[in-house]
């Protein structure tokens, strides 16, 4: 894999942090944006800014065709069968709000069965046990087994016991803490056995495993644009057409609508009714941008067979320079892809939440020691503390990787880390 050529093309990678060159190991919290993606959103605001769908005149034509072109390279990415089963939102998390707020809030009563997993991130629990309070239904969730897979026999036999109880199923593909790929096709498969509706959290896969909707069979899917080499505020939701057609709208306002009067609306028609409001137009554009980008650059390095053993390897190397030290602790197994979740025995790590980093000296030492290196990694429960919890683990520290990521980022980040564990200890 050329990686020097991939880096290059990432401003933000070539600075310094106290003289000390960058090491970024946090893909997985959001990843970095290749100039074209910058340059993407400068041309927007320096030569066409302007609101979509409304006014006549030609930058509001440029960007109203530049933001329909965005749906379609969308669409095509996920193999959805038109743009017009891409809403586009600002993240994974309100798409999974839409489809709570919309098809679930439509479809599901008391007594219902929704499937989730205890790998899940927040944004993928806490809608649903909000809904819950509203609507009375259980929430069940597959065990993550001693060996970090998901306990797909306990599924198996959720479905033929509770057939007419589960309504949705709600996974994610690739965990943000375990590195672990669900099999979200054979998920789907058993889902749609008893005729449950099957949404899929893509929000670590978008950017390392290929994502064919069609192929996987679910019924809906969100990702967001940040962690794929785009900008922040983009995302989507798609959502299968049929499905669609039926759903009430999400967010009332301008755009969703063709007709108002006094007493009564009607709406506009797909995906737009569901884009209610100006929306993030020069981060839409640019997710486009990001997403030609990162298929052009895959197709360079030779496809995703290529990547993902990249990652692998990168893993691999980072987790065997620990081995033999016994304060090194790896959640999770050695074959992941995309993160390595661990902890430094003897310390304890919370994330932003301060009051725990002030009340664990050695933990915030050790961190101010790597992020004074330039070392960028996360620490915290990463948005998934049921899963910790599972375990019986407090926080973790996490290296993620993303594809620009060389050998070179993970000798320098093992080097540092080891070196603060020695001056901390
Ligand atoms: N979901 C993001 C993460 O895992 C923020 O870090």
């Amino acid at each position: 894999m050329k990686k020097n050529s991939i880096k290059k093309q990432f401003p933000i990678l070539q600075q310094k942090i106290n003289g000390k060159p960058v090491i970024y190991l946090d893909s997985a919290a959001t990843t970095q944006k290749p100039q074209c993606v910058i340059d993407s959103l400068s041309e927007y605001y320096t030569e066409y800014n302007s609101n979509i769908h409304r006014s006549s005149h030609k930058l509001s034509q440029k960007a109203t065709s530049k933001w329909i072109e965005a749906h379609k390279v969308v669409a095509d990415f996920l193999n959805a069968g038109t743009y017009e089963e891409i809403i586009f939102t600002r993240n994974c998390t309100e798409g999974i709000n839409l489809f709570v707020n919309t098809y679930a809030k439509q479809n599901l009563q008391k007594g219902d069965i929704v499937v989730l997993t205890e790998m899940e991130h927040h944004s993928n629990i806490v809608p649903w046990l909000m809904l819950q309070k509203e609507v009375g239904f259980d929430i069940e969730y597959i065990p993550v087994k001693d060996n970090y897979k998901l306990d797909i026999k306990w599924y198996e036999e959720l479905i033929k016991k509770e057939k007419d109880r589960v309504k949705i199923v709600s996974i994610i593909h690739l965990s943000n803490v375990l590195g672990i790929v669900n099999d979200i096709k054979k998920i789907t498969e058993l889902g749609h056995s008893i005729g449950a509706v099957v949404l899929i959290d893509a929000a670590q896969s978008v950017a390392r495993l290929p994502i064919d909707v069609q192929d996987i069979g679910c019924d809906a899917l969100v990702f967001s644009g940040h962690k794929i080499y785009g900008p922040t505020g983009s995302g989507c939701i798609y959502i299968k057409k049929e499905i669609l057609e039926e759903l009430p709208p999400y967010m009332g306002g301008g755009e969703m609508i063709k007709e108002v009067n006094r007493k009564s609306f009607t709406l506009n028609g797909l995906p737009w009714r569901f884009e209610a409001g100006t929306p993030d137009i020069a981060d839409g554009i640019a997710l486009a941008v990001a997403i030609s980008w990162f298929k052009e650059t895959i197709k360079n390095i030779g496809g995703y067979e290529v990547l993902i053993q990249h990652e692998k390897n990168l893993i691999s190397r980072f987790i065997s320079k620990f081995e033999g030290l016994d304060w090194f602790k790896l959640f999770g197994k050695r074959e992941r892809i995309g993160v390595i979740s661990f902890n430094l025995e003897g310390f304890s790590f919370m994330g932003c939440k301060k009051e725990t980093l002030e009340s664990n000296d050695q933990g915030k030492k050790i961190l101010d020691f790597i992020s004074s290196r330039g070392l960028c990694i996360r620490d915290g429960f990463h948005c998934a503390q049921p899963l910790h919890t599972r375990f019986s683990i407090g926080p973790t520290m996490r290296v993620s990787v993303g594809i620009y990521t060389d050998e070179r980022d993970i000798d320098r980040a093992v080097q540092i880390i080891k070196q603060g564990v020695l001056r901390t200890m």
